[in-house]
Formats: C-alpha cells, sequence, structure tokens
C-alpha cells in the first residue's frame, strides 16, 4: 500500500491517516510520483536582476498596482532567486519527488532574440540542486510571463509568436535538456486566452471578446506544437525526455438529468476540449461543437467567416499528437445547463457565451478563499475519467491540485481537500485504470496570486510549518510505506 505524505503543503504534518485507507484501491502505483509545483513570477524575485529583462506582469503591476488586490508585485515574490535552497529543503523535507517550476523566459532573452548567459546560471543551480537531492524537475516553458519584448510584437495574436517560442524552446533543450526530462510548453492557455485577449482583465489587458481568446488559442498550440516538434527532430533521440502541455479545466456535472452527457462534453469541449482536442484527438482539429456553433454565430454576426479560426489539413496533422502527456490542472467543478436566451448578434460574445452553457454551484460546496474554488473532488475524478475516455487514455500528471485561504494557521479544510481529492486520484487509477503518472500539490510555499497578490494563499508559510512540523512528534502517526520511484520517462 504505497500513501503519500504530502503534508507540509498543511499545517499538520499528517495528511493522509492509515484509518482512511480501508482497501487496496486506494493505493497508489509503485511508480507514481508526488510532487509540488510553482511559477516564475509569482516566486522568484529578482525582477530586474542579471539581466533580466521585464515581462508583461512587470509592466502590468507596476502601471496597475491598484489592480492587485492588496497592490503588492513580483518584484521581490518569495525571493526565490536568492532562497532557493530553501525551497528545496522544503520540498525534501516533505518528501516530494518530483518539482514543477518555471523558466522566466524575459531572464533567458530579456530584450530580443540574444540570450542573456547570466539567465541560464540560475535555472542550473537550481536543476542541479534538484538532482542531487534526487527531485525530478519538471519544467514549464511559460507561465503567463511573456516577456515584455514580444507583447510588443503583439504576443499571442502575432503568428510570430510561433517562431519566437520555438527559438526559445530550442534555446531551453540545448541547455537544459540535459537535466531536464519533463517539460511543459505551456501553463493555462486558457486562462492566458480569455483573461488576456477577451476580458481583458489580465495582462496584456487586450479587450478582444469573441476574437481575441480564438486567435491567441490558434497560436498557442501552434507555438506548442513546434516546440514539440523541435524536441522530436532534433533532441528526444539523445535527451529521451517527454514534452507535455498543461490545461486547466473545471468538470461539469448536468444540472438537468436530462441534458445528461451532452451538456457535460459540451462544457468540457469548451474549456478542455479547445486546447485537448486538436492535440489528443484521433482526428485533430477543434471540438465539432466549437466549429459549429461559433460558425453558426458568426454568420448570425453577418461575418464572412467563422471567428475560430479554421485548422488546414496540414495544421490539423502538425498540431494531432504533437504532445506525450498531458499536465493536468484540476482545482474545481460547476453543474451546467443549457442556456436556451435568445442570441444578440450585437453583443460580442466571449467563448463563455458562445458555449451557451449557464454553470452554478451547489451551495453545500465547502468554498475557499478564492471565490472560484469550491472543494469538489468527485470533479477530478469524473475529470480524469472524461480524459481517458475522450483521449484514449493518453498519459496525465496532475500538475495543479490546491485550496487557498488567508493564511491561518488552522487548514482543517486544506488537509481535507489534499485527502479527498487524493483518494478521487486513487479511484480514477484503480478501479477506472486512468493512466495517471503523478500528482502535484500547489504549491509548496505561498506565493504571488496573480491579481489577487498575496491575499490569496496556497500554503501559508511553509517554512514557519517545516518548523513546526519539526517540534512536533507526529513523525508516527504518518503512514509512510515507501516513497515511489519517480517518473518513468522511457
Ligand atoms: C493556476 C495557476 O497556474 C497558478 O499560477 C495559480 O497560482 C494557481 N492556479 C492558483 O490559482
Amino acid at each position: 500500500l504505497f500513501i503519500p505524505r504530502i503534508s507540509a503543503v498543511s499545517r499538520s504534518p499528517i495528511l493522509i491517516e492509515k484509518e482512511s485507507f480501508d482497501s487496496s484501491f486506494y493505493a497508489f502505483p509503485k511508480n507514481f510520483s508526488f510532487g509540488a509545483s510553482t511559477a516564475a513570477y509569482q516566486i522568484e524575485g529578482a525582477w530586474n536582476e542579471d539581466g533580466k529583462g521585464q515581462s508583461i506582469w512587470d509592466t502590468f503591476t507596476h502601471n496597475h498596482p491598484d489592480m492587485i488586490a492588496d497592490g503588492t508585485n513580483g518584484d521581490i515574490g518569495d525571493d526565490s532567486y536568492h532562497h532557493y535552497l530553501d525551497d528545496i529543503k522544503a520540498l525534501k523535507e516533505v518528501g516530494f519527488e518530483h518539482y514543477r517550476f518555471s523558466v522566466s523566459w524575459a531572464r533567458i532573452f530579456p530584450n530580443g532574440t540574444i540570450v542573456n548567459k547570466k539567465g541560464f546560471d540560475y535555472y542550473h543551480k537550481l536543476l542541479d540542486q534538484l538532482i542531487v537531492n534526487n527531485i525530478e524537475p519538471v519544467v514549464t516553458m511559460l507561465h503567463y510571463d511573456i516577456p515584455q519584448w514580444v507583447q510588443d510584437y503583439g504576443g499571442f495574436l502575432n503568428p510570430y509568436f510561433v517562431k519566437y517560442f520555438k527559438l526559445y524552446a530550442q534555446t531551453l533543450y540545448t541547455e537544459f535538456g540535459s537535466k531536464v526530462k519533463i517539460w511543459i510548453t505551456f501553463n493555462e492557455p486558457y486562462e492566458s486566452c480569455v483573461e488576456g485577449y477577451s476580458a481583458g482583465t489580465s495582462p496584456p489587458l487586450i479587450n478582444l471578446r469573441g476574437t481575441g481568446e480564438y486567435i491567441c488559442a490558434h497560436n498557442v498550440l501552434l507555438a506548442h506544437a513546434a516546440a514539440y516538434d523541435t524536441y522530436k527532430k532534433l533532441f528526444k533521440n539523445d535527451q529521451r525526455g517527454m514534452v507535455g502541455i498543461t490545461l486547466d479545466s473545471r468538470f461539469y456535472f448536468p444540472k438537468n438529468p436530462l441534458e445528461g452527457s451532452d451538456i457535460v462534453n459540451r462544457a468540457m469541449n469548451f474549456e478542455l476540449g479547445w486546447f485537448a482536442h486538436p492535440i489528443f484527438s484521433k482526428n485533430g482539429d477543434y471540438p465539432q461543437v466549437m466549429i459549429d456553433e461559433i460558425n453558426e454565430r458568426s454568420n448570425q454576426e453577418g461575418r464572412p467567416f467563422s471567428r475560430l479560426p479554421e485548422m488546414s489539413n496540414q495544421v490539423k496533422e502538425f498540431i494531432r499528437g504533437s504532445a506525450d502527456f498531458l499536465g493536468f490542472n484540476y482545482y474545481s467543478s460547476r453543474y451546467v445547463e443549457f442556456d436556451n436566451s435568445e442570441y444578440d448578434p450585437t453583443s460580442q460574445p466571449t467563448i463563455y457565451q458562445d458555449s451557451r452553457i449557464k454553470t452554478s454551484i451547489d451551495e453545500n460546496w465547502k468554498r475557499a478563499k478564492s471565490e472560484w474554488l469550491y472543494s469538489v473532488p468527485q470533479g477530478l475524478h469524473d475529470a480524469l475519467v472524461w480524459i481517458k475516455n475522450e483521449y484514449n487514455n493518453i498519459p496525465v500528471i496532475i500538475t495543479e491540485n490546491g485550496w487557498s485561504d488567508s493564511g491561518e494557521l488552522e487548514d482543517d479544510d486544506r488537509i481535507n481537500y489534499y485527502k479527498e481529492h487524493l483518494i478521487s486520484v486513487a479511484k480514477a487509477i484503480n478501479i477506472e485504470k486512468c493512466n495517471v503518472l503523478g500528482y502535484t500539490a500547489w504549491s509548496i510555499i505561498d506565493n504571488f496570486e496573480w491579481r489577487k497578490g498575496f491575499s490569496e494563499r496556497f500554503v501559508q508559510d511553509a517554512f514557519l510549518q517545516l518548523n513546526q512540523y519539526n517540534g512536533l512528534d507526529h513523525k508516527n502517526d504518518i503512514a509512510i510505506i515507501e516513497m515511489p520511484s519517480s517518473f518513468n520517462t522511457t
């Protein structure tokens, strides 16, 4: 029986107690890996040190402190740039076996396509220490913070983005490929495209409802595929790693049982499927429901073509199969029903209105500090099963899952959240035979939660906890049977 010990992500060192497990169905496979995740802008700080260029998050937080809940920014963040050894110590202390972090593109290419060699040093030191500590690095290439110079060329809206990203990816493979075997091209492009290019509520604050998000996603998919293709052609033989993408999605339960799986599929396809279908489905392309729906609406709006970019056969082929695994960020779920309200063609719909769904919550779900975060462990289970059925049981790494509060010292809710979600994962693996390789908690250290600053905390003060942990004698209560070995990357 393999029981994870991921306790330092919560105040109590005991996350999972033996009694919780009454059958071997709650065991995790031998080479299943447990880890924690962070992102460059959220923890590194050192925003202008050693030649680092500005990212869109530097620009945004400096220009609009009023748009951050507590007026903070990532200039210093958790100062991991100087304290990465402490982060690794915390990871080690908990017993994590992998660490997902992201590289700051603007450290490597501060102001154009000339490399900042100093930018490599930090990541080499970090990687070397992880390896010495036997913690597998999982490296995200882009976690929201695109360099300002890339943005100045139009960011995700410029087809040239694909070339810049490909160059960046190739540089990372060349420099770090001997140390990194698990690559993630993008983190949560759904959020970047919807918040950044459609709603305009996050940097780069572009408000192009109903078009911006789709063009953004199209270029992201192409850039992702280009990075995958580059690895496959030039690096895979020697480096033998894997390249994937991290997508986020809620799971959707039918509010009206009569609408059954149709409405679930519609909601899932307009969120996860938007990016996953072109990459992981048998035939590639966007989900049919998106193609049909957006085409029809574009017609009604009197447009000569669909707001959803069309994929040529060549493009479909290029994107299809361009990932060795799916990184999946799961936090919460919703109920969903069909939205029958009449469509106003002048309303500038977003992807959400295009999907013609209405979502709601169950009053009984426990809510975290983050207003969008309700604890729905069943949703993680059902999402994994949905992914398995939809995409032929592709390998999945859960790259994020976690719970926010305001930094209270009591965190029973977080403990329960982790416990229940891990049980969901174990069931999905053991009963439904879902192909899940690992689980990654968000996070190992409290960090800059984007527009919420430090007001929403996903760990509290990890170091304080660890100190307490060391002072308490809970060790005998923890069911550590055997730490599973790292991902099998071959
Ligand atoms: C998803 C994002 O990838 C991460 O940056 C963020 O902090 C967490 N979710 C929590 O909201």
